[in-house]
């Protein structure tokens, strides 16, 4: 089944054909086409994802993102389109909603609608397969999904999500844990701006955060200059709910925390920055470690797949490897590749051809509408 799928649920304009083969327990992938079109330097002046610009963007750059993705894959008939419903901000997901129904009126093939953060757990769950070395945009053109143990949880970081979500059964989700205030990648940001960096936040703080890391492993620098050492508990950044009895999260209260480090210290260095930011990345690894290790725990899952824009995360990626294998030795893990953590419309193909597998076709069309808090999982 040939698919073509469409996002636009934030500032990525994204359009992918993906060949789609097998069945249930074990698929396999060919990427014929991949375009995709970020809008992050256009939203940066505004130090967020701006809607309406957004919007204006999607429509803009649609028909090219489909040209560039025909003309690489030679321009196949398809099968099936799969597009973004949600979550996401809702004036950017109907661009590409209104604009999969009219393909799908053209072609003469059927739509599926996808949950964008099923999209983000599938992308973990991928793997490269042998046979084709060719690579689409740096993503390999060959792709199965196999052989995955059961319980799955995920754990889903993005801009928009901090979530533990369970499969028991392949793509049925209960909800684990969630954040009671903000999204770890929301907090990323936040801090980022506190610090004068450019948006999107994560990247730029993990990037202050790894030399940090790399200047006091050459014994350069020494943190107790901040009095964030690890001497000095009190004066660390607090790690919120990290010893509740619950798989629920909380980021705001490790935001306001950074803001009243800075309130009182107006004039930081750019060394300082640095270790600020060592200091809080490392906040956002234990908690999440922490949370995740919990649920892991609770619900014995043999696979544990993170997913979502901040799963891009050098130290979180690290901490994560590194405790996986010694404290739970029987589980998997699974990291998407780094081309496939933003948002990408591979992942929706990938989720699309499970639901055309399953028949869950939108009939009639005028049906699918843009749903901004889609969820994908609900408490059992
Ligand atoms: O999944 P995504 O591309 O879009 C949403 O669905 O939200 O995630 C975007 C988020 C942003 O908050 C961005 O700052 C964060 O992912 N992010 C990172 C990194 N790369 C992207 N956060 C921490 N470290 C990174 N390397
Ligand atoms: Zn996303």
């Amino acid at each position: 089944m040939k698919t073509l799928a469409i996002e636009t649920s934030c500032d990525e304009t994204a359009i992918a054909i993906l060949e789609c083969e097998g069945d249930e327990k074990s698929a396999r992938f060919r990427v014929l086409g991949n375009a995709l079109l970020s809008q992050i330097e256009l939203h940066r002046p505004y130090g967020g994802v701006f809607p309406t610009l957004a919007k204006r963007e999607h429509l803009k750059n649609l028909p090219v993102m489909f040209d560039e993705a025909m003309r690489e894959a030679d321009n196949h008939t398809i099968d099936a389109i799969a597009v973004t419903a949600g979550p996401g901000l809702e004036p950017a997901l109907w661009t590409g909603i209104e604009y999969a129904k009219a393909k799908s009126l053209e072609f003469g093939v059927p739509l599926v609608a996808v949950n964008h953060m099923e999209g983000h757990i599938l992308a973990g769950l991928v793997r490269e397969s042998g046979g084709d070395s060719s690579r689409r945009r740096g993503v390999s053109s060959a792709l199965e999904i196999a052989d995955v143990r059961m319980p799955l949880l995920a754990l889903l970081i993005s801009g928009g999500h901090t979530e533990l979500v369970l499969m028991r059964e392949w793509l049925k989700y209960e909800l684990v844990g969630q954040t009671r205030d903000d999204a770890v990648g929301e907090a990323f940001d936040k801090v980022a701006r506190m610090l004068e960096l450019p948006y999107p936040g994560g990247p730029e703080i993990s990037k202050l955060a790894e030399e940090s890391r790399e200047q006091v492993g050459r014994g350069e620098a020494r943190l107790p200059d901040l009095g964030l050492a690890e001497a000095q508990p009190d004066l660390r950044l607090p790690r919120p709910m990290i010893n509740e009895q619950s798989c629920d999260f909380s980021f705001a209260g490790l935001k306001t925390a950074v803001l009243y480090f800075l309130k009182d210290r107006p004039e930081l260095n750019a060394e300082e920055k640095k270790h600020l930011a060592r200091e809080f990345e490392d906040a956002v690894a234990d908690v999440l470690w922490k949370k995740t290790a919990r649920a892991l725990d609770e619900t014995g899952a043999k696979t544990l797949v993170i997913g979502g824009g901040v799963s891009a995360n050098t130290h979180i990626r690290r901490v994560f490897k590194e405790n996986i294998v010694s404290a739970f030795p029987d589980t998997s893990l699974q990291i998407p590749a780094s081309s496939l953590t933003t948002d990408n419309a591979i992942m929706i193909a990938l989720a699309g051809f499970y639901r055309a597998l399953r028949h869950e076709f939108v009939q009639p069309l005028d049906k699918l509408e843009a749903s901004g808090n889609l969820s994908l999982a609900h408490k059992p």
